[in-house]
């Protein structure tokens, strides 16, 4: 039996992979759980799979998770310290990452340095601290496994396969929910519009991640980092039904692809479980029904994010960091309504371009990053706003 721990299980990951679980008891045990804010739910997840230990970033909700599960003998933790301890527990054979954003990187870090293998739905982490990241699985023997749609099928792709075989990793993306709108009608996008994906469900900062695209230029950075490929032998491809999660291209031209409905509790339990897959009873792809799969080059002149994703790649160093972080306080900003949807990538390109990028950064100069990100976006939405009163 596996014992597990879920960071960020109150989330569209977390709660997904809490299902895979629920499905086969007999091969999984949950020791430790964390979350964000969501108090209830948390208690809730204790109450079913009774952990060891559970942790809650909102200090404000330790009273009424204690009270709920003190009796039951489950220890509760609170802050970014619990969340950190929980993450560093030696008591397990792995450990799932789906928190969201940059809060990832440290849980990431501290796990890995315990030589525990990591199912990374983080990707913030690796685009981060991809260097740092895998100096310390080099280290520590420890693995990451992904759990991305794209990459989980980059990886069941590559199984068996020679990396020097490899020609071109080809990333799919729906396109997002702009896909087919005119680039003139960008200016009037309203978060409620860019929350509504066409075909995932998944969490606020994602959501307005594939909705720019930037999400798929994370995925590039991730792609990079895992898989050991130069940014030149990575293409992203738009398959608007989601049913082809990844493909890659090998030196005879062959092209092998992963196939399967947008669903992530497949690419969950495939992590959760490797080396051996799981026979879980979730609807099943029918191709005759879904009939057609189509494709498309992504455009860059409406999605700036990709081509930004790929110099921050090749300039290297704290670059990808500046544009992981600048992105998600511009996602923050524009769904509070502060700022429009096209100044997203906006001000990231003009982060990337007067923020000072270090090479080789340690994990501190990384964390820093933040600090100066939170900065630069709250500097330029008062600039902004001054501007409009003046
Ligand atoms: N959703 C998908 O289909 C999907 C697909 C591929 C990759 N991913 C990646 O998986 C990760 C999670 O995505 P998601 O869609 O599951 O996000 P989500 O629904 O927003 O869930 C995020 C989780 O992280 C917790 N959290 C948020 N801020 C935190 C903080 N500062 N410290 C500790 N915990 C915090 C949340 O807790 P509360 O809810 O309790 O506040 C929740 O449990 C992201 O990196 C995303 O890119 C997601």
């Amino acid at each position: 039996m596996k014992r597990l721990t879920i960071l960020g299980s109150t989330g569209s990951i977390g709660t997904s992979a809490l299902q895979v679980i629920a499905a086969c008891p007999e091969e999984f045990s949950v020791q430790y759980l964390t979350a964000g804010s969501n108090a209830e739910l948390l208690i809730q997840q204790a109450l079913q799979f009774q952990p060891q230990a559970v942790a809650i970033r909102d200090e404000k909700q330790y009273k009424l998770i204690a009270s709920e599960l003190r009796s039951k003998n489950i220890q509760v933790l609170i802050g970014q310290e619990g969340i950190e301890e929980i993450a560093g527990a030696q008591d397990i054979d792995l450990v799932l990452n789906a928190i969201a954003g940059t809060a990832g990187l440290v849980p990431t870090y501290l796990a890995l340095q315990q030589g525990k293998d990591v199912a990374l739905a983080n990707k913030e982490s690796l685009v981060m601290a991809g260097e740092i990241i895998k100096e310390i699985c080099a280290r520590t023997g420890a693995k990451l496994l992904p759990v991305d749609s794209e990459h989980s099928a980059i990886w069941q792709c590559l199984l068996g396969e020679s990396h020097q075989a490899i020609k071109r990793l080809i990333l799919t993306g729906s396109g997002g929910p702009f896909r087919q709108l005119s680039l003139s009608q960008f200016e009037q996008i309203k978060p409620a519009d860019a929350l509504r994906h066409p075909v995932w469900t998944m969490g606020k900062k994602i959501t307005v991640d594939s909705a720019t695209l930037m999400n798929k230029g994370l995925e590039i950075i991730e792609a990079h980092w895992l898989f050991e490929i130069p940014a030149t032998q990575i293409e992203v491809i738009i398959h608007p039904q989601s049913i082809i999660h990844s493909m890659v291209e090998f030196c005879d031209d062959s092209i092998k692809a992963q196939l399967g409905l947008p669903d992530m509790r497949l690419p969950i339990q495939f992590a959760l479980n490797y080396p051996h897959r799981l026979a879980l009873a979730w609807e099943q792809l029918d191709l005759v029904k879904i009939g057609n799969l189509t494709f498309e080059s992504p455009d860059m002149t409406k999605f700036p994010a990709l081509r930004l994703a790929y110099a921050a790649l090749e300039r290297g160093g704290t670059a990808p960091a500046i544009l992981n972080v600048v992105n998600e306080q511009a996602v923050g900003a524009f769904l509070r309504q502060e700022i429009k949807f096209t100044q997203i990538p906006a001000l990231v390109e003009k982060a990337l371009s007067l923020l000072p990028i270090k090479a080789h950064p340690d994990l501190s100069a990384i964390l820093e990053i933040e600090i100066l990100a939170r900065d630069f976006v709250a500097r330029e939405i008062n600039s902004q706003e001054r501007n409009a009163i003046a």
